[in-house]
């Protein structure tokens, strides 16, 4: 079956048909996919029955796997995350637990891994158990975010850089939702607020939850500039908001979007999903 590809909204995603997972893809259809990633962005896959080695080796299409680190709540050095409600009893977690408080940082608009030297460059997610209603994701175009600034802005911005860190952007959910095992693996990290996309030149708005303040600027006023971009690059028009089927996968490219997840009824609704992600190609800061 030929490879298909749908635009799903005016600046990011597109839907493809055409491509069964488990089956294994081969190297002309990675390259249509990768084109397509490219431009889209957001790739939406559905009815994609698959085992964790299936989306690895599809992952792997795409890039390096960088496995989660080791003291990682989510993946405990694995090379896949459980981004998920329920424990190792197949019961539910409950909202108040700190495991539960810690994956609520995902519904903090984010790039996956900003707050590591190297950031992550895409994540891929696939649906195992999804509630009847609610947890849906939305992804923001960076690249939309950064073209439609007006000229002066961007001449602003440019050579300015942001601190990421995990412990900001989990600061702002509850206090002492991190191990020290964890912190310590994951030192804060420096990036140019305007990054160049190596391989295409191409510059995008690098802001989330995860930016904490601007190198050099008061704490207060990189912050309330930081805040400002974030709510320019996640207004409605630059966003694909997704719903979850069973067995959908979402590959995203993390330098050029942002994500966050969106609440259900999660103390009685099971959602359980499968992350892969790809390693970054280097420092966005020399
Ligand atoms: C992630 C993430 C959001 C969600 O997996 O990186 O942020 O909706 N997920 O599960
Ligand atoms: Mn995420």
């Amino acid at each position: 079956m030929p490879i298909s590809v749908k635009k799903l909204s005016e600046n990011i995603g597109a839907e493809v048909e055409g491509v069964d997972i488990a089956l294994g893809v081969d190297d002309k259809s990675f390259q249509q996919l990768r084109d397509a990633f490219q431009k889209y962005a957001v790739l939406v896959f559905h009815d994609q029955d698959i085992t964790d080695e299936q989306q690895i080796a599809f992952s792997k299409g795409f890039g390096s796997i960088e496995p989660s680190l080791p003291n990682d709540p989510l993946g405990h050095g694995r090379p896949v995350f459980y981004i998920s409600n329920v424990d190792e009893n197949d019961l539910i977690i409950p909202p108040e637990d700190t495991r539960t408080l810690y994956q609520s940082g995902n519904m903090l608009w984010h790039s996956d891994g900003s707050f590591r030297r190297v950031p992550l460059r895409a994540s891929l997610l696939s649906a195992k158990v999804v509630p009847p209603a609610g947890g849906d994701t939305e992804y923001a175009s960076l690249r939309t975010a950064y073209s439609s600034l007006p000229e002066p802005k961007k001449a602003e911005l440019e050579g300015l850089i942001a601190k990421h860190s995990m412990a900001h952007s989990r600061a702002q959910i509850a206090p002492n939702l991190l191990s020290k095992e964890f912190q310590d693996e994951i030192p804060p990290a420096d990036h140019l607020i305007v990054r160049t996309i190596s391989e295409t030149g191409e510059k995008v708005l690098f802001v989330g939850s995860y930016a904490s303040h601007i190198i050099g600027w008061p704490i207060d006023k990189g912050r309330s500039l930081l805040k400002k971009l974030l709510e320019w690059s996640t207004q409605p028009q630059f966003v694909y908001r997704h719903s979850w089927c069973v067995n959908d996968l979402v590959m995203w490219d993390n330098r050029y979007c942002l994500h966050r997840g969106r609440p259900w009824d999660s103390g009685s609704q099971k959602r359980i999903m499968h992350r892969t992600t790809l390693a970054g190609d280097g420092p966005t800061v020399g």
